[in-house]
Parts: structure tokens; C-alpha cells; sequence
């Protein structure tokens, strides 16, 4: 993704000081991130951080005490469906309902988006699960549960994906098939992801923006470019930011 739209495109994603507190004071503070067609964005950040929260509010699971959160111009919680009709999501373990096939379970989440049983088959063989159309998800292994969640979130092209640890459990194949589908989708078709990792190589390696999360606070948030101009990995840029933010101590 250019500079050049970052400045003309509108926003698929416009979050302002937004704060999300739970009842026990934890949560995310002031939160600023714009994600614009085309970006992948990625909120790197320690256990417990709030990068799973920030999706939460994004996706319309939880409502922020303040601040805006638009996504496509639509504000989350007030127009919840207009904003969300062409985002989809896999936050933390994907939602399977185990007694039915891989097969039923893409056609349930087809039959919400509109589109038939053939887009449901495309996405099975994208996530490389042809074969096992019939098996009973109860018996998938954890890294299978975690293919059959991002073919639902692939499902029909939608336009905005937000996405939780998305290699979570999965095998190195897996992993490199991921990434490149990411990638593919936003290059071709100017998708744009949100995807959250405390794996600072494999952000590093897939997305064009980094956002980093610290102890409910968004400490940065710039392009990857940048970011390895500062430092030489981004593991490095990530520590260095932390520094910073502590006054020199990490
Ligand atoms: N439902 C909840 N009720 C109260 N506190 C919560 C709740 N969910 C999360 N928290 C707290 O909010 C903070 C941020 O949690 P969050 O799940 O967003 O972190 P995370 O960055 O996704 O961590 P991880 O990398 O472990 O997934 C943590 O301190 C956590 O304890
Ligand atoms: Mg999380």
C-alpha cells in the first residue's frame, strides 16, 4: 500500500479516543487507528494487552465506554448492520458448532452472507480441507478448527477481516498458506485486514502497518517500512517502543 492512499481513500476502519474499560478497571485506553482498502494492520502486543479487546469493539462484540469506532462510515454500535456487512472475523477460538460436518458449517455461515453451497466448497478447498466435507468438526484437530474458522471468515470476499492469532495451532504450511491469502486478498482485491499476533516475525512478514499495544495503551502505530527503517526487525522496533513509552527502562 502507498502513501498515496493513505491520504485519498476513506477509512474503512475510523477509531478516535476510543476507551473500552471492563468492570475490574482493565481494558483499553484512547485508542487512535484508521485502516484504509488494501492495509494489514497488525496489533502487536504482550498477553493481556488489549489487542483481542480493540477486535471486540471493532466487531461489535463488546461497546466502548467513549470515543468513535466507524467501520465503513458506520458508526459500530448504532448501525451495527450496515457496518457490518462486509466485515467478517475469527476472534480467539473460531465458533464451530461440532456436531455438524466442516461442510454444514460453512453452508450455515454461506446461507447468512447469501451465497450457496459452491462458494462453500471454494472456501474448504482454500483452507486445503477438501476430503473432509463430511467429517464432524468435534473431530477436527485444533490447527483443522483454526482452517475451517478462516475459510468462514474468507467466505463470499468480504471487504474488512479482522483476525485473532489467526496461525494459532497451525502447522508451517498452514502458516505460509495463510499469510499469502492475506496478502493476495488485499492486493487483489483491496481487502483490508486487522489482524492481532504477539509474534512480531510473522506481523513483520504480512502486514504493511503495525500497531503496537501495550498495557491498554496503542504505544504506535505506523508503516512497516518505517518501522524497519528505525530498527532492524520488528521485534527490535517493538522492545524499542516500550522503552521509550517507560522512560528507558523495559
Ligand atoms: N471479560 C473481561 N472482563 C474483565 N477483564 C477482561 C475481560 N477480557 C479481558 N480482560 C482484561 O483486559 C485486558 C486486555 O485483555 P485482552 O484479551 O484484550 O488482551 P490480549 O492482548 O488479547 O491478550 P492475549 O495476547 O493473551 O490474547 C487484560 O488485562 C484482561 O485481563
Ligand atoms: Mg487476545
Amino acid at each position: 500500500m502507498n502513501e498515496t492512499n493513505i491520504t485519498t481513500a476513506a477509512p474503512i476502519l475510523h477509531i478516535e479516543n476510543m476507551t473500552k474499560l471492563y468492570s475490574n478497571g482493565r481494558g483499553v485506553r484512547d485508542i487512535n487507528l484508521d485502516i484504509y482498502p488494501g492495509d494489514i494492520v497488525g496489533l502487536l502486543g504482550p498477553n493481556g494487552s488489549g489487542k483481542t479487546t480493540i477486535m471486540k469493539v471493532v466487531v461489535g462484540l463488546c461497546h466502548a465506554q467513549s470515543g468513535v469506532c466507524d467501520v465503513f462510515g458506520h458508526p459500530i454500535e448504532r448501525e451495527y448492520e450496515q457496518a457490518a456487512a462486509q466485515m467478517s472475523c475469527l476472534i480467539e477460538s473460531p465458533a464451530l458448532y461440532e456436531n455438524l460436518s466442516a461442510e454444514k458449517n460453512l453452508m450455515l455461515a454461506a446461507r447468512v452472507r447469501g451465497l450457496g453451497k459452491q462458494d462453500a466448497l471454494n472456501a474448504l478447498h482454500m483452507v486445503h480441507l477438501d476430503g473432509y466435507e463430511r467429517d464432524k468438526v468435534g473431530r477436527f484437530s485444533l490447527g483443522m478448527k483454526q482452517r475451517l474458522g478462516l475459510a468462514i471468515a474468507m467466505l463470499g470476499d468480504p471487504k474488512f477481516i479482522v483476525l485473532d492469532e489467526p496461525i494459532n495451532g497451525l502447522d508451517i504450511e498452514g502458516i505460509v498458506e495463510t499469510r499469502e491469502m492475506i496478502v493476495r486478498a488485499a492486493r487483489e482485491k483491496g481487502c483490508a485486514f486487522l489482524i492481532a499476533s504477539h509474534l512480531a516475525a510473522e506481523i513483520e512478514r504480512t502486514c504493511n502497518k503495525v500497531a503496537v499495544v501495550h498495557e491498554g495503551e496503542l504505544f504506535s502505530f505506523t508503516t512497516m517500512d518505517e518501522a524497519l527503517r528505525r530498527s532492524p526487525t520488528l521485534e527490535d522496533y517493538f522492545l524499542e517502543e516500550v522503552r521509550k513509552k517507560r522512560g528507558g527502562a523495559l
